[in-house]
């Protein structure tokens, strides 16, 4: 018998790199897709006419009565996972001005460079909003506040997030979210839903390229930080949605035989003619499974909105 020992390198991404690049078949988190260049190309990628979610969540968002949240003249605590640039939230801070609704906004980011950028633009838009960045990873920053903070929370997290986890990661993420609610919390959360395979693949696969260069940005990341020499153009962006399971997945595949060096991890990699590297799933959800994630994490799913042609929703969770 084989047995691999596994080096053990400085950084997470080191390890998962190398995990991922020794094991059959390769794989790579789609988590390492968000660095500078990545979070920018992901910016694209929500202005592109193929990718429909942000579209379609920012039509619920529109149509949205605040009062979901139901919240009183104490007001609440809105706090966001990944805020990105905004760009759809910034509609429902309107709205909750606009309701006289009192709220303090906490975003929350692992980059504080991503939480300035923010700041700065709602300073300008919105003078007068309380807002406050926390930077740091999502459950850290959460159990802190939930020490000084006794006001009601609504957490948002928008973007159907969530469907980059395989189900048992999904549940994980929705019981650790759980833990940090009160009884009078809730959790906004998007959800992308099953649809015409026609529309999904697509959006996974635009005309204009960006959602290649998104993925292929992975192995330039590898490429800078690990100092590896991967041909970049020698791989193809290949995304496949399989109307069952409702996963959208995305490979990295080699149009020819190679080999690669990663210096940091001093490891020389094959890779035969079209293998692949699987690089992310998008998942696609059908109401029954959402209900199922959320009773496997003990939230209840109390309501959702969803656009006119039922591409995209927003639920409400809270515990059960
Ligand atoms: C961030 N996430 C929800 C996006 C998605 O749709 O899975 C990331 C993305 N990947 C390719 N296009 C967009």
């Amino acid at each position: 018998m084989d047995v691999k020992t596994v080096p053990t390198f400085k950084t997470a991404f080191e390890n998962e790199v190398f995990q991922g690049l020794t094991a059959f078949p390769k794989f790579l988190s789609s988590k390492w897709f968000y660095d500078e260049q990545g979070d920018k190309l992901f910016q694209e990628i929500m202005k592109l006419p193929e990718y429909y979610p942000t579209r379609k969540e920012y039509a619920i968002l529109e149509q949205l009565d605040v009062h979901a949240f139901e919240v009183d003249e104490e007001g609440f605590d809105l706090i966001e996972l990944g805020a990105g640039d905004g760009f759809k939230t910034k509609v429902l801070l309107k709205k909750l001005r606009e309701a006289n609704i009192p709220f303090s906004y906490k975003p929350i980011d692992i980059s504080q460079n991503a939480l300035d950028g923010l700041s700065a633009d709602l300073k300008n838009r919105f003078p007068k909003l309380d807002v406050e960045p926390l930077q740091g990873r999502y459950f850290t920053v959460l159990d802190e506040l939930s020490k000084y903070s006794q006001r009601k929370k609504v957490i948002l997290m928008l973007g159907s997030n969530l469907g980059n986890l395989p189900h048992p990661k999904a549940i994980e993420f929705l019981r650790q979210l759980g833990d940090t609610l009160n009884p009078q919390d809730l959790i906004f959360m998007g959800f992308d839903l099953k649809k015409d395979p026609a529309v999904i693949l697509p959006a996974y696969n635009d005309s204009q390229g960006v959602t290649a260069a998104f993925n292929k940005n992975v192995l330039h990341r590898i490429n800078r930080e690990l100092k590896a020499n991967f041909e970049v153009d020698h791989f193809r962006h290949v995304p496949l949605y399989d109307p069952e399971t409702g996963t959208c997945k995305s490979f990295l595949m080699a149009t020819q035989e190679m080999d690669v060096r990663i210096e940091s991890l001093d490891l020389e990699v094959h890779f035969y003619k079209w293998e692949t590297i699987h690089t992310e799933i998008s998942q696609k959800y059908e109401h029954s499974v959402i209900k199922w994630l959320c009773s496997e994490a003990g939230l209840h799913p109390k309501t959702y909105f969803t656009d006119e042609e039922d591409y995209f929703a927003d639920y409400i969770l809270t515990k059960t």
